[in-house]
Protein backbone atom coordinates (compact mmCIF):
# COMPACT_ATOMS: atom_id res chain seq x y z
CA UNK A 1 0.00 0.00 0.00
CA UNK A 2 1.71 3.49 -1.20
CA UNK A 3 0.87 5.99 1.86
CA UNK A 4 -1.70 9.00 0.68
CA UNK A 5 -0.63 11.90 2.30
CA UNK A 6 -3.78 12.73 4.32
CA UNK A 7 -4.70 9.25 4.85
CA UNK A 8 -3.83 9.21 8.34
CA UNK A 9 -7.55 11.52 9.16
CA UNK A 10 -9.15 9.44 6.29
CA UNK A 11 -12.45 8.63 8.07
CA UNK A 12 -11.86 9.91 11.29
CA UNK A 13 -13.12 12.45 13.48
CA UNK A 14 -11.68 16.00 14.05
CA UNK A 15 -13.50 18.13 16.99
CA UNK A 16 -13.02 21.95 16.65
CA UNK A 17 -13.18 24.17 19.62
CA UNK A 18 -14.17 27.94 18.49
CA UNK A 19 -15.59 29.57 15.81
CA UNK A 20 -13.99 32.04 14.70
CA UNK A 21 -11.22 33.12 12.29
CA UNK A 22 -8.95 30.38 12.81
CA UNK A 23 -11.48 27.90 12.78
CA UNK A 24 -13.62 28.78 10.13
CA UNK A 25 -10.47 29.20 7.91
CA UNK A 26 -9.39 26.07 9.41
CA UNK A 27 -12.58 24.14 7.99
CA UNK A 28 -12.64 25.97 4.93
CA UNK A 29 -9.06 25.09 3.79
CA UNK A 30 -9.13 21.55 4.82
CA UNK A 31 -12.62 21.24 2.25
CA UNK A 32 -10.70 22.76 -0.50
CA UNK A 33 -7.14 20.77 0.04
CA UNK A 34 -8.67 17.54 0.92
CA UNK A 35 -7.75 14.64 -1.95
CA UNK A 36 -11.27 13.88 -2.90
CA UNK A 37 -10.35 10.12 -3.65
CA UNK A 38 -9.69 9.73 0.37
CA UNK A 39 -12.26 9.56 2.80
CA UNK A 40 -13.66 12.77 4.41
CA UNK A 41 -12.82 13.02 7.93
CA UNK A 42 -16.09 14.25 9.66
CA UNK A 43 -15.34 18.25 11.35
CA UNK A 44 -17.58 19.08 14.37
CA UNK A 45 -16.89 22.80 15.19
CA UNK A 46 -18.54 23.65 18.61
CA UNK A 47 -18.60 27.41 19.42
CA UNK A 48 -19.48 29.10 22.53
CA UNK A 49 -22.00 31.42 21.26
CA UNK A 50 -25.03 31.48 19.31
CA UNK A 51 -24.81 31.91 15.11
CA UNK A 52 -25.86 35.55 15.44
CA UNK A 53 -23.98 36.78 18.48
CA UNK A 54 -21.22 35.09 17.38
CA UNK A 55 -21.16 37.41 13.65
CA UNK A 56 -22.86 40.28 15.51
CA UNK A 57 -20.63 40.75 18.87
CA UNK A 58 -17.31 42.94 18.52
CA UNK A 59 -18.79 45.85 16.38
CA UNK A 60 -14.98 46.92 15.16
CA UNK A 61 -13.49 47.27 12.05
CA UNK A 62 -10.97 45.14 11.17
CA UNK A 63 -7.87 45.72 8.99
CA UNK A 64 -6.81 42.86 6.99
CA UNK A 65 -3.75 43.44 5.31
CA UNK A 66 -2.06 41.77 1.89
CA UNK A 67 1.32 43.51 2.27
CA UNK A 68 3.25 40.25 2.12
CA UNK A 69 2.38 36.18 2.24
CA UNK A 70 2.39 36.21 5.90
CA UNK A 71 -0.99 38.41 5.63
CA UNK A 72 -4.65 37.85 6.02
CA UNK A 73 -5.46 38.53 2.28
CA UNK A 74 -3.48 35.90 1.13
CA UNK A 75 -5.55 33.88 3.25
CA UNK A 76 -9.02 34.87 1.85
CA UNK A 77 -7.43 34.63 -1.72
CA UNK A 78 -6.90 31.36 -1.32
CA UNK A 79 -9.81 30.20 0.39
CA UNK A 80 -11.24 31.72 -2.84
CA UNK A 81 -13.47 34.24 -0.91
CA UNK A 82 -11.39 37.77 -2.19
CA UNK A 83 -14.19 39.08 -4.25
CA UNK A 84 -16.58 38.72 -1.81
CA UNK A 85 -14.59 39.65 0.97
CA UNK A 86 -14.29 42.92 -1.45
CA UNK A 87 -18.03 43.66 -1.86
CA UNK A 88 -18.40 44.68 1.49
CA UNK A 89 -14.52 45.92 2.26
CA UNK A 90 -12.73 49.37 1.69
CA UNK A 91 -9.48 49.48 0.16
CA UNK A 92 -6.62 51.24 1.70
CA UNK A 93 -3.20 52.00 0.82
CA UNK A 94 -2.45 50.21 4.38
CA UNK A 95 0.07 53.71 5.22
CA UNK A 96 1.30 54.10 8.90
CA UNK A 97 2.26 58.14 9.30
CA UNK A 98 3.30 59.47 12.31
CA UNK A 99 2.80 62.70 13.38
CA UNK A 100 4.07 65.20 16.18
CA UNK A 101 1.91 66.71 19.00
CA UNK A 102 1.33 69.58 16.70
CA UNK A 103 0.64 67.80 13.72
CA UNK A 104 3.96 67.62 11.68
CA UNK A 105 4.71 65.11 9.16
CA UNK A 106 7.32 62.76 10.81
CA UNK A 107 7.53 59.76 9.18
CA UNK A 108 5.51 57.28 7.12
CA UNK A 109 5.29 53.46 6.57
CA UNK A 110 4.07 52.86 2.93
CA UNK A 111 3.40 49.36 2.26
CA UNK A 112 2.95 48.07 -1.04
CA UNK A 113 0.09 45.14 -2.24
CA UNK A 114 1.79 41.78 -2.15
CA UNK A 115 1.33 39.68 -5.51
CA UNK A 116 -1.89 40.18 -7.13
CA UNK A 117 -3.88 41.71 -4.12
CA UNK A 118 -6.00 44.35 -4.67
CA UNK A 119 -4.38 46.82 -1.83
CA UNK A 120 -1.92 46.13 0.95
CA UNK A 121 -4.81 46.71 3.39
CA UNK A 122 -8.65 45.95 3.52
CA UNK A 123 -11.16 47.28 6.00
CA UNK A 124 -14.20 45.47 6.59
CA UNK A 125 -16.12 45.31 9.96
CA UNK A 126 -15.56 42.17 11.74
CA UNK A 127 -19.18 41.26 11.44
CA UNK A 128 -19.28 41.07 7.82
CA UNK A 129 -16.10 39.07 7.41
CA UNK A 130 -17.58 37.09 10.06
CA UNK A 131 -20.61 36.24 7.91
CA UNK A 132 -19.01 35.86 5.02
CA UNK A 133 -16.57 32.83 6.50
CA UNK A 134 -19.66 31.25 8.47
CA UNK A 135 -22.23 31.47 5.11
CA UNK A 136 -19.30 29.26 3.42
CA UNK A 137 -18.67 27.39 6.08
CA UNK A 138 -22.46 26.45 5.93
CA UNK A 139 -21.93 24.86 2.25
CA UNK A 140 -20.10 22.39 3.46
CA UNK A 141 -20.39 19.02 5.19
CA UNK A 142 -18.62 20.30 8.36
CA UNK A 143 -21.14 20.02 11.01
CA UNK A 144 -21.10 23.56 13.01
CA UNK A 145 -22.77 23.59 16.34
CA UNK A 146 -23.36 26.86 17.94
CA UNK A 147 -24.32 27.37 21.86
CA UNK A 148 -22.21 25.26 23.13
CA UNK A 149 -18.69 25.49 24.73
CA UNK A 150 -16.03 22.65 24.68
CA UNK A 151 -15.46 22.40 28.84
CA UNK A 152 -12.58 20.22 28.92
CA UNK A 153 -10.68 17.47 27.36
CA UNK A 154 -8.28 14.54 27.79
CA UNK A 155 -6.31 12.35 25.85
CA UNK A 156 -7.24 8.65 26.49
CA UNK A 157 -5.17 5.54 26.59
CA UNK A 158 -6.78 4.60 23.24
CA UNK A 159 -4.64 8.15 21.74
CA UNK A 160 -7.63 9.75 20.81
CA UNK A 161 -9.04 12.87 22.42
CA UNK A 162 -12.01 13.06 24.88
CA UNK A 163 -13.75 16.38 24.66
CA UNK A 164 -16.61 17.29 27.39
CA UNK A 165 -19.19 19.62 25.96
CA UNK A 166 -21.20 22.14 28.11
CA UNK A 167 -24.54 20.00 27.43
CA UNK A 168 -22.85 17.28 29.52
CA UNK A 169 -22.04 15.14 25.91
CA UNK A 170 -18.73 13.78 25.45
CA UNK A 171 -17.10 13.66 21.88
CA UNK A 172 -14.04 11.33 21.40
CA UNK A 173 -11.68 12.59 18.56
CA UNK A 174 -8.84 11.94 16.60
CA UNK A 175 -8.09 15.56 16.26
CA UNK A 176 -8.33 18.34 18.24
CA UNK A 177 -8.20 22.08 16.80
CA UNK A 178 -8.31 24.17 20.01
CA UNK A 179 -9.07 27.60 17.95
CA UNK A 180 -11.14 28.94 21.18
CA UNK A 181 -9.43 32.28 21.68
CA UNK A 182 -6.89 33.69 23.81
CA UNK A 183 -8.18 32.94 26.85
CA UNK A 184 -8.15 28.83 25.72
CA UNK A 185 -9.90 26.20 27.76
CA UNK A 186 -8.30 23.94 25.70
CA UNK A 187 -5.11 25.85 27.00
CA UNK A 188 -6.04 25.50 30.32
CA UNK A 189 -6.76 21.54 30.06
CA UNK A 190 -3.49 20.56 27.98
CA UNK A 191 -0.94 23.48 29.02
CA UNK A 192 -2.44 24.53 32.57
CA UNK A 193 0.82 26.19 33.42
CA UNK A 194 0.78 28.38 30.44
CA UNK A 195 -2.30 30.68 30.76
CA UNK A 196 -0.74 33.49 31.80
CA UNK A 197 -0.12 36.24 29.53
CA UNK A 198 2.42 39.13 30.27
CA UNK A 199 2.24 42.46 30.24
CA UNK A 200 3.66 44.58 27.82
CA UNK A 201 3.99 48.02 29.75
CA UNK A 202 2.02 50.03 28.18
CA UNK A 203 -1.51 50.59 29.14
CA UNK A 204 -4.11 52.34 26.35
CA UNK A 205 -7.12 54.12 26.85
CA UNK A 206 -9.52 55.01 23.67
CA UNK A 207 -12.75 54.25 21.80
CA UNK A 208 -14.46 55.04 18.87
CA UNK A 209 -15.38 58.73 17.30
CA UNK A 210 -18.18 59.24 15.08
CA UNK A 211 -18.21 62.90 13.50
CA UNK A 212 -21.01 63.29 10.81
CA UNK A 213 -19.10 65.95 9.27
CA UNK A 214 -15.97 63.83 8.21
CA UNK A 215 -12.92 62.56 10.09
CA UNK A 216 -10.81 65.62 10.43
CA UNK A 217 -7.99 66.18 8.43
CA UNK A 218 -4.93 64.06 8.73
CA UNK A 219 -6.33 60.94 10.22
CA UNK A 220 -9.20 60.53 7.60
CA UNK A 221 -7.04 58.34 5.57
CA UNK A 222 -4.37 56.35 6.96
CA UNK A 223 -3.59 54.80 9.78
CA UNK A 224 -1.66 57.55 12.12
CA UNK A 225 0.00 57.44 15.09
CA UNK A 226 0.91 61.17 16.90
CA UNK A 227 3.77 61.05 19.44
CA UNK A 228 4.93 63.49 21.72
CA UNK A 229 8.14 65.25 21.83
CA UNK A 230 10.05 63.05 24.36
CA UNK A 231 7.34 62.61 26.86
CA UNK A 232 6.34 59.24 26.69
CA UNK A 233 3.16 59.73 25.22
CA UNK A 234 0.77 58.68 21.87
CA UNK A 235 -2.06 58.26 19.97
CA UNK A 236 -3.09 55.63 17.47
CA UNK A 237 -5.66 56.44 15.03
CA UNK A 238 -7.42 53.79 13.14
CA UNK A 239 -10.03 55.10 10.71
CA UNK A 240 -12.98 53.17 9.87
CA UNK A 241 -14.58 54.78 7.56
CA UNK A 242 -15.61 58.56 6.37
CA UNK A 243 -17.19 59.55 10.08
CA UNK A 244 -15.78 56.87 12.41
CA UNK A 245 -12.06 56.48 13.67
CA UNK A 246 -10.65 54.67 16.39
CA UNK A 247 -8.88 56.50 18.84
CA UNK A 248 -6.18 54.93 21.67
CA UNK A 249 -3.90 57.03 24.17
CA UNK A 250 -0.87 55.12 26.01
CA UNK A 251 1.97 55.28 28.04
CA UNK A 252 4.17 53.50 29.80
CA UNK A 253 3.33 52.05 33.24
CA UNK A 254 2.31 50.00 35.82
CA UNK A 255 -0.90 47.55 34.25
CA UNK A 256 -4.40 48.77 34.78
CA UNK A 257 -7.72 46.11 35.29
CA UNK A 258 -8.85 46.15 31.48
CA UNK A 259 -12.27 47.81 31.12
CA UNK A 260 -15.27 48.13 28.66
CA UNK A 261 -18.25 48.34 30.67
CA UNK A 262 -18.20 52.69 31.75
CA UNK A 263 -20.39 54.34 33.75
CA UNK A 264 -21.70 57.53 32.45
CA UNK A 265 -19.30 59.47 35.00
CA UNK A 266 -16.69 56.75 34.22
CA UNK A 267 -16.80 57.74 30.33
CA UNK A 268 -16.29 61.56 31.20
CA UNK A 269 -13.54 60.56 33.52
CA UNK A 270 -11.92 59.09 30.91
CA UNK A 271 -12.45 61.58 28.52
CA UNK A 272 -10.76 63.82 30.60
CA UNK A 273 -7.90 61.80 31.02
CA UNK A 274 -7.43 61.27 27.65
CA UNK A 275 -7.06 65.13 27.26
CA UNK A 276 -5.06 65.45 29.90
CA UNK A 277 -2.19 62.76 29.33
CA UNK A 278 -2.07 64.16 25.76
CA UNK A 279 -2.54 68.08 26.52
CA UNK A 280 0.40 68.58 24.24
CA UNK A 281 -1.50 67.02 21.30
CA UNK A 282 -3.22 70.03 19.50
CA UNK A 283 -6.25 69.95 17.66
CA UNK A 284 -7.93 67.82 15.82
CA UNK A 285 -7.43 65.83 19.08
CA UNK A 286 -9.62 67.58 21.46
CA UNK A 287 -12.84 66.76 18.95
CA UNK A 288 -11.98 63.52 17.96
CA UNK A 289 -12.10 62.28 21.84
CA UNK A 290 -14.90 64.49 22.82
CA UNK A 291 -16.66 63.21 19.96
CA UNK A 292 -16.50 59.48 21.07
CA UNK A 293 -19.22 57.27 21.75
CA UNK A 294 -20.20 55.69 24.92
CA UNK A 295 -20.46 52.48 24.62
CA UNK A 296 -16.99 52.08 23.18
CA UNK A 297 -14.41 53.33 25.44
CA UNK A 298 -12.15 50.86 26.95
CA UNK A 299 -9.05 50.38 29.20
CA UNK A 300 -6.91 47.96 27.39
CA UNK A 301 -3.81 47.07 29.45
CA UNK A 302 -0.87 45.65 26.45
CA UNK A 303 -1.01 41.83 27.10
CA UNK A 304 0.32 39.11 25.07
CA UNK A 305 2.02 35.84 24.77
CA UNK A 306 4.44 34.24 22.66
CA UNK A 307 3.58 31.35 20.24
CA UNK A 308 4.48 27.29 21.46
CA UNK A 309 5.06 24.36 19.80
CA UNK A 310 3.31 21.21 19.42
CA UNK A 311 5.58 18.97 21.08
CA UNK A 312 4.84 15.14 22.45
CA UNK A 313 2.55 16.54 25.05
CA UNK A 314 -0.10 17.60 22.48
CA UNK A 315 -0.07 14.71 20.44
CA UNK A 316 -3.38 15.09 18.45
CA UNK A 317 -4.18 18.45 19.75
CA UNK A 318 -3.55 21.63 17.70
CA UNK A 319 -3.57 25.33 18.84
CA UNK A 320 -4.19 27.91 16.22
CA UNK A 321 -4.88 31.77 16.62
CA UNK A 322 -5.14 33.25 19.54
CA UNK A 323 -5.18 30.00 21.71
CA UNK A 324 -1.62 29.94 20.66
CA UNK A 325 -0.36 33.56 20.57
CA UNK A 326 -1.80 36.53 21.61
CA UNK A 327 -0.41 40.04 20.00
CA UNK A 328 -1.11 42.77 22.16
CA UNK A 329 -3.26 46.19 20.46
CA UNK A 330 0.55 47.68 19.51
CA UNK A 331 -0.05 45.52 16.21
CA UNK A 332 -3.28 44.50 15.87
CA UNK A 333 -2.71 41.46 13.81
CA UNK A 334 -4.29 38.62 15.34
CA UNK A 335 -7.32 38.37 13.10
CA UNK A 336 -4.71 38.23 9.60
CA UNK A 337 -2.50 35.60 11.76
CA UNK A 338 -5.47 33.53 12.92
CA UNK A 339 -6.57 33.17 9.22
CA UNK A 340 -3.30 32.09 7.61
CA UNK A 341 -2.85 29.28 11.01
CA UNK A 342 -6.26 27.91 9.66
CA UNK A 343 -5.14 27.67 6.07
CA UNK A 344 -1.60 26.26 6.99
CA UNK A 345 -2.51 23.35 9.59
CA UNK A 346 -5.23 22.39 6.82
CA UNK A 347 -2.38 22.36 4.09
CA UNK A 348 0.14 20.52 6.21
CA UNK A 349 -3.05 17.55 7.19
CA UNK A 350 -3.25 17.59 3.38
CA UNK A 351 0.15 16.61 2.57
CA UNK A 352 2.33 14.65 5.10
CA UNK A 353 1.66 11.24 5.80
CA UNK A 354 1.26 11.76 9.76
CA UNK A 355 -0.11 14.03 12.45
CA UNK A 356 3.34 14.50 13.53
CA UNK A 357 4.96 15.48 10.83
CA UNK A 358 2.17 18.16 10.25
CA UNK A 359 2.15 19.19 12.88
CA UNK A 360 6.04 19.36 13.19
CA UNK A 361 5.76 21.60 9.55
CA UNK A 362 2.83 23.47 10.69
CA UNK A 363 5.41 24.66 13.80
CA UNK A 364 8.06 25.73 10.74
CA UNK A 365 5.17 27.93 9.39
CA UNK A 366 3.68 29.31 12.27
CA UNK A 367 6.30 30.43 14.70
CA UNK A 368 8.11 32.21 12.29
CA UNK A 369 5.58 34.33 11.31
CA UNK A 370 4.57 34.94 14.49
CA UNK A 371 7.92 36.51 16.12
CA UNK A 372 8.88 39.20 13.52
CA UNK A 373 5.47 40.78 14.52
CA UNK A 374 6.02 40.19 18.25
CA UNK A 375 9.19 41.59 18.19
CA UNK A 376 7.69 44.67 15.65
CA UNK A 377 5.33 45.52 18.58
CA UNK A 378 7.79 45.79 21.47
CA UNK A 379 9.25 47.72 18.55
CA UNK A 380 6.48 50.26 18.11
CA UNK A 381 5.97 49.80 21.75
CA UNK A 382 9.85 51.55 22.59
CA UNK A 383 8.90 54.19 19.51
CA UNK A 384 5.76 55.51 20.22
CA UNK A 385 6.57 56.09 24.30
CA UNK A 386 10.16 57.08 23.47
CA UNK A 387 11.43 60.08 25.69
CA UNK A 388 15.28 61.38 26.73
CA UNK A 389 18.16 60.60 24.24
CA UNK A 390 16.04 56.95 22.73
CA UNK A 391 13.47 60.46 21.72
CA UNK A 392 16.26 62.11 20.41
CA UNK A 393 17.81 58.80 18.49
CA UNK A 394 14.34 58.55 16.60
CA UNK A 395 13.50 62.03 16.22
CA UNK A 396 16.90 62.29 14.02
CA UNK A 397 16.57 59.06 12.36
CA UNK A 398 12.84 60.32 11.01
CA UNK A 399 14.52 63.50 10.22
CA UNK A 400 17.23 61.55 7.85
CA UNK A 401 14.42 59.29 6.92
CA UNK A 402 11.96 61.99 4.94
CA UNK A 403 15.01 63.87 3.41
CA UNK A 404 15.57 61.01 2.07
CA UNK A 405 11.87 60.32 0.70
CA UNK A 406 12.05 64.40 -0.51
CA UNK A 407 14.92 63.36 -2.91
CA UNK A 408 14.07 60.06 -3.82
C1 LIG B 1 -10.63 46.07 19.33
C2 LIG B 1 -9.85 45.05 18.54
C3 LIG B 1 -9.45 45.34 17.25
C4 LIG B 1 -8.75 44.41 16.50
N1 LIG B 1 -8.37 44.73 15.23
C5 LIG B 1 -7.71 43.84 14.49
C6 LIG B 1 -7.36 44.15 13.14
O1 LIG B 1 -7.61 45.25 12.63
N2 LIG B 1 -6.69 43.21 12.42
C7 LIG B 1 -6.39 41.98 12.94
O2 LIG B 1 -5.80 41.16 12.26
N3 LIG B 1 -6.71 41.66 14.23
C8 LIG B 1 -7.38 42.55 15.00
N4 LIG B 1 -7.73 42.22 16.28
C9 LIG B 1 -7.33 40.89 16.83
C10 LIG B 1 -8.30 39.79 16.38
O3 LIG B 1 -9.61 40.17 16.65
C11 LIG B 1 -8.00 38.46 17.06
O4 LIG B 1 -6.63 38.22 17.05
C12 LIG B 1 -8.74 37.32 16.32
O5 LIG B 1 -10.13 37.45 16.54
C13 LIG B 1 -8.26 35.94 16.75
O6 LIG B 1 -9.02 34.96 16.07
P1 LIG B 1 -9.21 33.51 16.68
O7 LIG B 1 -10.11 32.79 15.75
O8 LIG B 1 -7.90 32.92 17.00
O9 LIG B 1 -9.89 33.74 18.09
P2 LIG B 1 -11.29 34.53 18.52
O10 LIG B 1 -11.67 35.41 17.39
O11 LIG B 1 -11.03 35.04 19.81
O12 LIG B 1 -12.30 33.35 18.54
C14 LIG B 1 -12.40 32.38 19.53
C15 LIG B 1 -13.80 31.80 19.43
O13 LIG B 1 -13.91 30.69 20.31
C16 LIG B 1 -15.13 30.77 21.02
N5 LIG B 1 -14.86 30.04 22.25
C17 LIG B 1 -14.14 30.44 23.33
N6 LIG B 1 -14.02 29.46 24.22
C18 LIG B 1 -14.67 28.39 23.69
C19 LIG B 1 -14.87 27.05 24.13
N7 LIG B 1 -14.38 26.62 25.28
N8 LIG B 1 -15.58 26.22 23.33
C20 LIG B 1 -16.08 26.64 22.14
N9 LIG B 1 -15.93 27.90 21.69
C21 LIG B 1 -15.21 28.76 22.44
C22 LIG B 1 -15.38 32.25 21.18
O14 LIG B 1 -16.76 32.51 21.38
C23 LIG B 1 -14.87 32.80 19.85
O15 LIG B 1 -15.87 32.81 18.85
C24 LIG B 1 -8.44 43.14 17.06
C25 LIG B 1 -8.86 42.83 18.35
C26 LIG B 1 -9.56 43.76 19.09
C27 LIG B 1 -10.00 43.40 20.48
C1 LIG C 1 -22.47 47.14 32.81
O1 LIG C 1 -22.55 47.73 34.10
C2 LIG C 1 -23.90 47.91 34.55
C3 LIG C 1 -23.88 48.68 35.87
O2 LIG C 1 -22.60 48.91 36.34
C4 LIG C 1 -24.58 46.54 34.68
O3 LIG C 1 -25.92 46.69 35.10
C5 LIG C 1 -24.54 45.84 33.33
O4 LIG C 1 -25.06 44.53 33.44
C6 LIG C 1 -23.10 45.75 32.81
N1 LIG C 1 -23.13 45.21 31.46
C7 LIG C 1 -22.27 44.29 31.02
C8 LIG C 1 -22.42 43.86 29.59
O5 LIG C 1 -21.41 43.81 31.73
C1 LIG D 1 5.06 17.93 5.40
O1 LIG D 1 4.56 18.70 4.29
C2 LIG D 1 5.35 19.82 3.95
C3 LIG D 1 4.62 20.61 2.88
O2 LIG D 1 4.38 19.82 1.76
C4 LIG D 1 6.74 19.38 3.55
O3 LIG D 1 7.54 20.52 3.28
C5 LIG D 1 7.35 18.58 4.69
O4 LIG D 1 8.61 18.10 4.32
C6 LIG D 1 6.46 17.43 5.09
N1 LIG D 1 7.04 16.75 6.25
C7 LIG D 1 7.34 15.45 6.25
C8 LIG D 1 8.01 14.95 7.49
O5 LIG D 1 7.07 14.73 5.32
C1 LIG E 1 12.98 38.69 18.12
O1 LIG E 1 13.57 39.18 19.33
C2 LIG E 1 14.34 38.19 20.01
C3 LIG E 1 14.73 38.76 21.36
O2 LIG E 1 15.16 40.08 21.25
C4 LIG E 1 15.54 37.81 19.13
O3 LIG E 1 16.31 36.84 19.78
C5 LIG E 1 15.02 37.25 17.81
O4 LIG E 1 16.09 36.97 16.94
C6 LIG E 1 14.08 38.25 17.14
N1 LIG E 1 13.48 37.60 15.98
C7 LIG E 1 13.20 38.22 14.85
C8 LIG E 1 12.61 37.40 13.76
O5 LIG E 1 13.38 39.42 14.68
Amino acid sequence: MTAHPGQFLAGKRIVVAGGSFAALSFILALELLWNPSLERPEVIVYERDDRDKSIEKDTYTLNINGASRDDGLVAIQQLGLLDEVRKHATLNGGDIRVWSANWKWLSSINPTAYGNLPAATMRITRGNLKRILVERAETTKTTLIWGLSCTSAERLSSGKIQVTISDGTIQDCDLLVAADGANSNMRACFRPNDMRTEYAGATQIGGISRLPAGVPKPIDKDFGLQMSSGEGVCCIYNPFDKETVAWAVSAMGPEREPKTNFSTEEFEALKKEALETTHMFQEPFKTVVEATMPGTVFIRPAKEKFAFQHDGSLKGVMFIGDANHILSPFELVGANLALKDGWDLAEQICRNTSMDAAAASYDRVSIPRFEPVFNFSHERIGFGHSTGKKWLFYKYGMAAQRGFKQVH
